[in-house]
């Protein structure tokens, strides 16, 4: 008898040593690859994130009427946001609105409202691990109201179970992923999910020229209806598309790459499911 319970508790400790993931390990896992949060929070060689200087403040969007900066995310008290409580960023992350009531725009807080409760605070442990980095980017100028527009299946957040599906993990994942707020054109200063979910056709200045989102529905001519998953997944880790040619910013690429296979194949799963857009 003695020997059995020994020996579950055993194997127990083995189960959970070899899967259980901590708050701040689910954290890094989901800043550091599907939120892309360092693509624009850290600054940019090129090539690489600077080294020593991840979330210190990065890209400027020089989008008339606004002109911002993605800002310092580092603990520093100074030019981060180490004065920052948890409840201050989760609102940041959910309501748009800094601690001192101004609201962001540019960031995809209207994808994630969806997000896991236990993975909201898991995100918020690990940005406030950051350890402090000093660097002061410039005041963010607003010269029209900011739009805040919530992406439809993310107003409220997924139940846990639903995570056990493939199709619904994919969603979740692809959402908190925003690649349907590059991948869709706008109309009116908001991007047009309700017509045009996944044609692509917005346009990205960078240090690569202009580069224009593609068509990623399941359209068999004009988006990734005829791609085998092979293809979707090398265009979404390596930046390469179906015919082998190298693709640019801003899209982060090179955090994708870090993402676990299955949750990478729920991601394409959902993706097939996108209706067709000519
Ligand atoms: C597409 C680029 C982009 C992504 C992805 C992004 N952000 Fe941001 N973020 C910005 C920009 C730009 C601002 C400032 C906007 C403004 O000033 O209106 C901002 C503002 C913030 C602020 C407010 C800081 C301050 O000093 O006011 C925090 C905190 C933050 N982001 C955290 C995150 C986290 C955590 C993630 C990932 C879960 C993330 N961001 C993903 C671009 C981005
Ligand atoms: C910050 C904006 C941005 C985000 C976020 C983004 N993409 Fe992209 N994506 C682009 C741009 C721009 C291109 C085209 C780049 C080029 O032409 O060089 C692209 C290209 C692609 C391609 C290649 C399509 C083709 O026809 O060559 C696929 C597939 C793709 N994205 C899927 C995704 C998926 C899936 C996500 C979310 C996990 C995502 N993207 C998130 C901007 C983005």
């Amino acid at each position: 008898m003695l020997r059995i319970v020994a020996l579950t508790a055993l194997v127990w400790m083995i189960a959970s040593t070899a899967y259980a993931e901590t708050p701040l390990e689910r954290g890094s896992y989901l800043v550091n690859t599907i939120m892309t949060c360092g693509n624009c929070h850290s600054p940019k060689g090129p090539p690489a994130v600077v080294a020593g200087k991840d979330f210190s403040g990065g890209l400027r969007f020089n989008a008339p009427p606004f002109d911002v900066t993605a800002p310092n995310i580092t603990s520093d008290k100074e030019t981060g946001i180490g004065t920052w409580s948890a409840a201050d960023i989760k609102r940041l992350l959910l309501a748009n609105v800094r601690p001192n009531g101004m609201p962001i725009v540019v960031m995809p807080t209207g994808f994630y409202g969806i997000l896991l409760p236990g993975d909201l605070d898991a995100i918020v442990a690990y940005v406030q691990s950051i350890k402090p980095v000093r660097n002061k980017v410039p005041d963010p100028i607003y010269k029209l109201p900011v739009k805040h527009e919530t992406f439809p299946g993310a107003e409220k957040p997924i139940k846990a179970s639903d995570l056990n599906d493939e199709l619904a993990r994919g969603f979740y994942l692809a959402t908190i992923g925003h690649c349907m707020e590059c991948h869709t054109p706008m109309v009116d200063g908001v991007e047009d999910f309700a017509h045009a979910m996944g044609a692509g056709g917005q346009q990205f200045p960078g240090p690569w020229g202009i580069s224009v989102s593609r068509n990623i529905t399941s359209s068999k001519t004009k988006g990734i209806g005829a791609w085998t998953d092979a293809e979707v997944k090398r265009a979404i880790t390596q930046g390469i598309d179906k015919d082998g040619n190298k693709l640019n910013g801003p899209m982060g690429y090179s955090y994708y790459a870090h993402m676990t296979d299955a949750d990478l194949d729920a991601v394409i799963a959902w993706l097939r499911t996108v209706p067709a857009k000519e």
